[in-house]
């Protein structure tokens, strides 16, 4: 089959590219608005995308009226955000945090979640997590009803037990972030690894 997104099958791009572009992992980003307010959404149009600097890439889509997701909206206004990483354990709580939820309304309020300061960042982190990426937007491109933020990691904190402090080696079957496959709700673990010698 052959599909063509820049006409007859722009529509379903979305429905074309999430089972193709995969498995994708999840940034559950948190955010906070000019009140503190801490907002909490997963995206998993997000990568790492160098080493020198440390840069990662996030492209919240906007909402169907056009306008900014809160997330873009928060980035925007104080340049600030944390990626939270997620274990499986996480799944359902980070499917609550991605409805739809007035602005200035905490997606965490009555979730039981804990937060964590952030260290180089205003955005606290969300204690379960695994693993937290401090990020600071170094610009926003906008491109029809995509934004794609470009952002300097600033600290990352990870949850003792995974890295070895002696040499850096890291405990692989300690950590297993979960994937998206196909959105909405398709997921993979990232447990099912092998080396690979030339
Ligand atoms: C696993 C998962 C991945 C998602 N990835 C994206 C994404 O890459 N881009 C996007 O615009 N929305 C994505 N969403 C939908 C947003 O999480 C959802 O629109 C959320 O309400 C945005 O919240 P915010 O307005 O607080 O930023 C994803 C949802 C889930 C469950």
């Amino acid at each position: 089959m052959l599909f063509d997104l820049t006409d007859q099958h722009r529509a379903v791009a979305p429905k074309i590219l999430s089972p193709i572009v995969a498995p994708r992992p999840v940034a559950w980003v948190t955010t906070i608005d000019a009140e503190g307010v801490v907002n909490a959404a997963p995206y998993s149009n997000f990568m790492l995308c160098g080493f020198n600097p440390p840069l990662i890439a996030l492209a919240p889509g906007n909402k169907e009226d056009g306008t900014a997701k809160d997330t873009a909206v928060n980035i925007r206004k104080n340049q600030e955000f944390v990626i939270n990483m997620l274990e499986e354990s996480l799944l359902a709580a980070m499917h609550a945090t991605a409805r739809p939820t007035p602005y200035g309304v905490s997606e965490l309020e009555g979730s039981g979640l804990k937060m964590v300061a952030g260290i180089s960042v205003k955005v606290p982190r969300i204690a379960d997590c695994p693993a937290a990426i401090e990020c600071r937007e170094h610009s926003t491109i906008e491109i029809g009803g995509n934004r794609l933020v470009v952002a300097l990691i600033q600290r990352v904190w990870v949850r003792d037990g995974l890295f070895n402090p002696e040499d850096l080696s890291f405990d692989i079957s300690a950590y297993s972030p979960i994937a998206h496959r196909i959105s909405p709700a398709w997921y993979c673990r990232s447990n099912d690894v092998f080396e690979h010698k030339a």
